[in-house]
């Protein structure tokens, strides 16, 4: 009925979300609210762990892309999953480092590291350095130098994919500010100067076509092309590269008619072309790293509002004003993203009142334009669905707004997993 099969509706009439009631949510913790359903998240990692068995043998790590959703109890479902994670900033890195995570899984991704990030990373022994450019190559070699360590780094190809996404997610292309391009001899001079550096490893290339892809046939296309280069490399430089890291970039259902495929069809479909490659290529078939966010948690969460104003302008729309704002969620602002809204309170109810949810901040922050839901109420609580990647972890206080609390929910129990900011924490940086 939902775009994941964790919500229901109960008696009452109102929308659960992990057999907990969305109003009750709302009336214990307030809104807006980010609600995560711990089972979907753990379900998500296990079903790519099994894929990698079922279709690889076992040989790869699906690493976490820590973007879609930060914070330290995330870090820890991780660790118990037996996952790693890519981490794009000193931040990510020292929330993942702050509870004990194993660094030897972290990969180190960004396009215009700091040596201070660099050197957080290599002090404490992170597993990949994912190079993205020539001045940082020089300087990461000459960190790992001077703290005489060798730095084992991956070098972030563009493989000229075009993947059918948003053009602001959309990272693969030739024209994209991330990594070394395959068509112009680019990436081939990367690994030239890479293999020359004294105290880097290549282990790795390392690419990631865009996001919110919900097909399997680009990243097939994808793989055989980085083959194509692992075997140009060996062919060329007698240098065997035994890794590569697919990137991310699964889709999710936001609307129902999204249609996501299952996440393992990603393996089944991949690993069929890998196989077959290096065999054809008679090259070593290569120890797979994947960086899935959204698809881990993007469908276990929810934003939740109140409404508090309905405002019918007769024959062009109606506003369905709730607390929350492109401050909890930017990313209908940002890329005129879809989502899929349910009146939690009257979840039983037909969804055919045509609204258009605006949010609070003082400007015209659309949350959903034209979308429909049961007819609504002032107070009644409505449900953004699939919102647990990039909301919480995009927020902003815009209007001095505080940003909301997480709610982990498990087994029909809740817990706090990142308290709601206070209006004394707006000020606690203010000189
Ligand atoms: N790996 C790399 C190198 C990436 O750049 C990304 C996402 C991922 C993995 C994870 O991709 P995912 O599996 O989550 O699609 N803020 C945007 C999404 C930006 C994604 C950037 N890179 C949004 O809200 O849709």
């Amino acid at each position: 009925m939902w775009v994941n099969d964790t919500l229901n509706v109960n008696e009452k009439g109102h929308l659960t979300i992990g057999g907990v009631d969305c109003t009750e949510l709302a009336k214990e913790y307030g809104t807006p609210l980010y609600v995560m359903d711990e089972d979907v998240i753990v379900q998500a990692c296990r079903s790519y762990k099994k894929s990698f068995e079922k279709y690889y043998n076992g040989k790869g790590l699906p690493l976490f892309a820590s973007k879609a959703f930060c914070c330290k109890e995330m870090y820890r479902i991780l660790a118990q999953e037996g996952l790693g994670a890519d981490v794009v900033s000193g931040g990510e890195l020292y929330t993942a480092l702050s509870v004990g995570f194993p660094a030897e899984n972290l990969h180190l991704h960004g396009n215009n590291k700091k040596p201070e990030e660099v050197k957080l990373a290599l002090q404490n022994g992170v597993g990949k350095i994912v190079i993205d450019n020539f001045p940082e190559l020089e300087m990461v070699d000459q960190i790992a130098a001077k703290l005489n360590k060798t730095a084992h780094i991956s070098i972030r190809v563009k493989p000229g994919v075009d993947a059918h996404t948003h053009d602001f997610i959309k990272t693969g292309k030739i024209d994209s500010k991330f990594g070394f391009a395959l068509e112009t001899g680019e990436a081939f001079k990367a690994v030239e100067q890479a293999l020359l550096c004294k105290n880097l490893v290549l282990d790795e290339l390392h690419c990631h076509i865009g996001s919110q892809i919900l097909d399997t046939e680009p990243f097939v296309t994808t793989a055989e092309i980085m083959l194509d280069f692992i075997y140009e490399i060996q062919t060329k430089f007698n240098y065997k590269i035994t890794q590569l890291n697919l990137g991310g970039g699964f889709g999710i259902n936001y609307k129902q008619e999204d249609n996501r495929p299952p996440f393992d069809s990603y393996m089944e479909a991949v690993s069929a072309a890998l196989q077959a490659k290096a065999s054809a290529l008679n090259i070593v078939v290569p120890y797979i790293f994947i960086e899935p966010g959204r698809s881990i948690v993007g469908e276990s969460g929810i934003n939740l509002y109140t409404i508090g104003a309905i405002k019918e302008i007769p024959g062009i729309r109606t506003y369905v004003s709730v607390d929350g704002s492109m401050a909890d969620n930017i990313r209908p602002a940002l890329y005129g993203a879809e989502y899929t809204v349910v009146n939690a309170t009257q979840a039983a109810n037909s969804a055919d009142f045509k609204a258009t949810i605006s949010g609070k901040t003082c400007e015209t922050d659309t949350l959903q334009e034209n979308t429909l839901i049961a007819k609504p109420a002032v107070g009644d609580i409505l449900a953004f669905l699939s919102t647990g990647a990039y909301t919480q972890s995009m927020a902003s206080n815009y209007n001095r707004t505080p940003r909301p609390p997480v709610i982990m929910v498990k087994d029909g129990k809740t817990r706090v997993v990142v308290k709601g900011e206070t209006y004394e924490d707006l000020l606690k940086l203010d000189v």
